[in-house]
């Protein structure tokens, strides 16, 4: 897949990134959108997106992803409130990356509050793909990859680990959820 210029394209797909705080959302996207990665990335304050168009064939498909606080630091452990605090974020969404570290056990329990608020607000037909992210981190891993692995396959989400430090499966991550829309 090459890229194009932003102009030219013939389809625009909607993705949102969802997931808790910290697990690495801001640059999975500024690491597929423009080769860059934060050590001190802050966090994502209100809603923000970038583009990258893509080739899928002859289809030029501008990616239009859509990158938000992941917030539980407001939120109660326990409280019923939703995950995301505003339902129209997911609105037109037609792909969603929902990210979890992988060296953080809580940020993987909390996965299926996020796919459940998810299919409450988005169109059924969303292609979701689950996202371990920080795999760099060999030393630090929580989450055993046959358990997401299984997680994922019983949901009939999509499965792939990521590193949006060293680039593993970053652009494989986009293009697999991209491919699938379409
Ligand atoms: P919120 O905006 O608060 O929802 O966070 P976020 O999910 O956007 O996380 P962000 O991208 O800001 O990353 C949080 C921290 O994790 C930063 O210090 C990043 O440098 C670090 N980080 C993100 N991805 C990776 C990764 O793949 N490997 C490693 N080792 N660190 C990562």
């Amino acid at each position: 897949m090459g890229n194009r210029t932003e102009e030219d394209y013939n389809f625009v797909f909607k993705v949102v990134l969802i997931g808790e705080s910290g697990v690495g959302k801001t640059n999975l996207l500024s690491r597929f959108t423009r080769n860059e990665f934060s050590h001190d990335s802050r966090t994502t304050i209100g809603v923000e997106f970038s583009t990258r168009t893509v080739m899928l064939g002859t289809a030029a498909i501008k990616a239009q992803i859509w990158d938000t606080a992941g917030l539980e630091r407001y939120r109660a452990i326990t409280s019923a409130r939703p995950l995301h605090p505003n339902p129209r974020y997911y609105r037109g969404a037609v792909g969603a990356l929902l990210v979890f570290d992988l060296t953080k056990h809580q940020t993987y329990a909390v996965v299926e509050r996020w796919l459940k608020e998810l299919y409450d607000h988005a169109e059924a037909t969303i292609v979701v793909m689950l996202v371990g992210n920080k795999s760099d981190l060999h030393q630090a891993r929580e989450v055993p990859t046959e358990e997401a692995r299984m997680f994922a396959e019983n949901n009939g989400l999509l499965f792939l680990e990521t590193s949006a430090l060293d680039s593993t499966n970053v652009e494989l991550a986009f293009e697999t959820v991209l491919k699938e829309i379409f």
